[in-house]
């Protein structure tokens, strides 16, 4: 029998197991680094498929080793366990029990899903010309994420290439999505404090106004976007939050900004940080104020790597044929998953979960947001085919 029969087969038998499992972690959401049920639950079901287990990497997660029967290279899977502070709304059977926090992003189908290829590829021994290496992570969605603690904690030691995938309410399920290069943005939080010397309103003269010089701070950082990036590249800077002053005639002493700076390249990122100082300061020092500013740098460029994002699309079209593969769009939303792309190759992709007759609709981070289950079996395939196919390379 052909391989792809083989992994679809495996899927069939492995579907209901995999649907039990992403509803027992639906209804069990647990936040960034406090995965510790869901973390058990990921350790015992592997090791009950004979896979070597080590928990308690970068505290709650997992990391899973399945030797084939041939030496070869290792391969690397990861999926992220982590739910967000939502409170949910989809009336589901097995909707969160954990009041507060939901799994609106599909981690839960991330974590079934690692597991379902784990079942899988625990059956094709025989074919697996090296090493699978599972990646359960703690913390996808809260900076500094989960993957800089996996990766010092070994996770990528003698990984060859690394593949992951993430949920798209955008796209049918039972499709894939690739995109070759840069497909998610780098995410820096701005804290900027604007300093003047606060005084009466009506005497300005006697003050350093520190919300006029806000205002130009503001917007003369939008002409980071217009003035100082090449016009076919791209990149976003929004001011969330601005505070100060508390009376109409009070010039206050300060005013605080935060913001967020998104980037496409690694070389536009390290610019933009320079330019948001320059700006800044040029601006108060002409206004008579001071200033500080402060860059938290969150996730790094999701850059993926063309030759493995061909060769994992050309194993999407083998398994489920060219029409439910489409061009995953590029988006400036920020991925832990970059940090293991700036050390090994591989490629992120997209998995559809939509259902338009089932109403399934919903975007991730919604209180309604759902997937049609049919997307696991897509995801289990694949990952596991996947994972055989490179070892075959
Ligand atoms: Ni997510």
């Amino acid at each position: 029998m052909q391989l792809q029969e083989k992994i679809k087969q495996l899927a069939d038998k492995y579907f209901d197991e995999v649907v039990k499992l992403r509803r027992t972690i639906h209804a069990n959401p647990e936040l960034a680094f406090e995965e510790h049920e869901t973390s058990k639950l990921v350790a015992d079901t592997l090791e009950k498929q004979g896979i070597s287990v080590k928990r308690g990497v970068a505290k709650t997660g997992i990391i899973g080793t399945l030797k084939g029967n041939s030496k070869g290279k290792t391969i690397a899977l990861r999926s992220d366990m982590d739910a967000l502070p939502i409170l949910e709304a989809t009336g589901l059977p097995f909707a969160s029990k954990n009041q507060g926090r939901m799994h609106a992003c599909g981690h839960d189908a991330h974590t079934a899903i690692g597991l379902g290829a784990a079942m899988i590829l625990s059956e094709l021994k025989d074919e697996l010309h090296g090493e699978v290496r599972f990646l359960f992570q703690p913390s996808e969605e809260k900076n500094p994420g989960g993957a800089p603690f996996m990766i010092e904690d070994g996770a990528l030691d003698g990984v060859d290439e690394i593949y992951g995938l993430h949920v798209i309410a955008q796209h049918d399920a039972g499709t894939i999505g690739f995109c070759e290069g840069e497909m998610m943005a780098s995410a820096d939080e701005l804290y900027i404090t604007i300093k003047g010397r606060s005084g009466h309103g009506a005497r300005p003269h006697f003050t350093v106004d520190p919300i006029v010089t806000s205002a130009q701070v503001i917007l003369a950082l939008q002409t980071l976007i217009s003035r100082n990036i090449d016009p076919f590249k791209q990149g976003v800077i929004t001011i969330g939050s601005i505070h100060g002053g508390f009376a109409p005639n009070i010039i206050p002493e300060d005013v605080k900004l935060v913001g967020t700076l998104r980037s496409m390249t690694k070389e536009w990122r390290e610019y933009a940080h320079i330019r948001v100082k320059e700006i800044t300061e040029g601006i108060c020092s002409a206004m008579g104020a001071t200033c500080e500013v402060l860059i938290d740098k969150g996730y790094p460029v999701l850059r993926n790597e063309p030759s493995k994002t061909i060769f994992a699309e050309e194993c999407a079209r083998e398994l489920f044929g060219s029409d439910n593969v489409f061009q995953a769009e590029r988006l400036m939303g920020a991925e832990d998953f970059a940090y293991y792309l700036e050390k090994v190759p591989g490629t992120f992709y997209r998995l559809g979960i939509r259902n338009l007759k089932k109403g399934i609709t919903a975007d991730i981070h919604n209180d309604h947001f759902d997937i049609d289950e049919s997307a696991l079996k897509t995801g289990i395939a694949m990952q596991a085919y996947l994972a055989v196919k490179a070892l075959q390379r």
